[in-house]
């Protein structure tokens, strides 16, 4: 039986009877904010790709993040800017880096607050790839010991979740070897599972300084039309040792985010990277749409294709706005 016994409409009349059969709410627990943390002190410096982000030093980044810790975010994910970048990442595993010490800030600071930490190496090579060059080849085997050096360090310094970007294989079972044996049995990873190749990290690579000097990065991220292949790579990573899989970027992949909700019962990361967060900040100050609905909604579509977390550079404006009607 259909028209006219059936009127979906009737329960989109008003705003109480729409809440009361929404299927997917967003809450500010869904959140982690992603912050770019570098040298010197009282610095500020806008990311101009992506209006609303700047580089912070350790003071700047603790002030900019009181508020959020007010808001009820859970945590962020931390992004250092070393000082000098070598060819073996060196700034990446130093006690005494950068993020190793906004780490110790920010915990010190809001020890309720969450810090998670990207595990990478791009950001602190002076060729911009992701593991150890030779002959133009990003090496696999080599580039674990550091990664591992380097999820260790964020924990020594006090990180309450490892992530791990760099897509090499492996990755994750070194670090979690290197965890348990230094007495950091309790700590999670959050492993980037399904990161793709894709255009939409521009403007991180400008907010990180993090571009590869030659090539790209295909050879070791994923290619973007394979799907299959992002169920092997969470099965691999989860029996490595995963506590958390990530789909990398939101918006492309949902089809991806979805499938792999369906095949694992692990807890789910999306990415809505920088490029998806810059789409969005440009046609917004040109007038062309309606930040505060477009944002809501991409966030909603992303969690209802199967994120538990989201990871956003509009979570603080999302967190606000959560808290009128929407
Ligand atoms: C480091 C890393 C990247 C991003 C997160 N971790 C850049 C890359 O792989 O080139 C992208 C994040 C974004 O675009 O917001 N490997």
């Amino acid at each position: 039986m259909t028209f006219p016994v059936n009127r979906p409409r009737r329960l989109r009349a008003s705003r109480t009877m729409r809440r009361l059969v929404r299927e997917t709410v967003l809450t500010p627990d869904d959140f982690l904010y992603p912050v770019f943390v570098t040298w010197g002190s009282k610095v500020r410096r806008p990311v101009e790709a992506m209006p609303g982000i700047c580089n912070l030093s350790v003071d700047c980044l603790v002030e900019e993040i009181a508020p959020l810790a007010d808001l009820g975010i859970p945590g962020i994910l931390l992004f250092g800017l070393p000082e000098t970048k070598d060819e073996l990442a060196s700034g990446a595993y130093d006690d005494e880096g950068v993020v190793q010490q906004a780490i110790r800030a920010v915990k010190a600071a809001f020890p309720d607050l969450l810090v998670a930490t990207d595990v990478c190496l791009c950001e602190y090579t002076s060729h911009g790839h992701c593991g150890v060059v030779s002959d133009g080849c990003v090496l696999n085997d080599p580039t674990l010991e550091l990664l591992a050096r380097t999820a260790l360090s964020h924990a020594r310094a006090g990180a309450d979740i490892v992530a791990p970007s760099d897509m090499m294989d492996g990755r994750v079972a070194a670090i979690r070897r290197v965890l348990d044996e230094n007495g950091y049995q309790e700590t999670p990873v959050m492993a980037y599972a399904v990161k793709y190749a894709s255009a939409f990290y521009g403007p991180f690579r400008e907010a990180a300084g993090s571009a590869p000097q030659f090539g790209d990065r295909r050879s070791y991220q994923m290619d973007p039309p394979n799907w299959r292949e992002a169920l092997r790579e969470v099965r691999l990573d989860i029996e490595e040792g995963a506590d958390i899989v990530m789909i990398k970027p939101a918006l492309a992949y949902l089809d991806v985010l979805q499938r792999v909700r369906q095949a694992c019962d692990h807890p789910l990361a999306a990415y809505n990277v920088s490029g998806e967060y810059a789409m969005v900040k440009a046609a917004a100050q040109k007038g062309w749409i309606d930040e505060r609905r477009v944002v809501l909604e991409t966030l909603t579509g992303i969690k209802r294709a199967g994120a538990d977390i989201i990871i956003t550079y509009h979570a603080p404006d999302a967190v606000r706005w959560l808290k009128e009607e929407y």
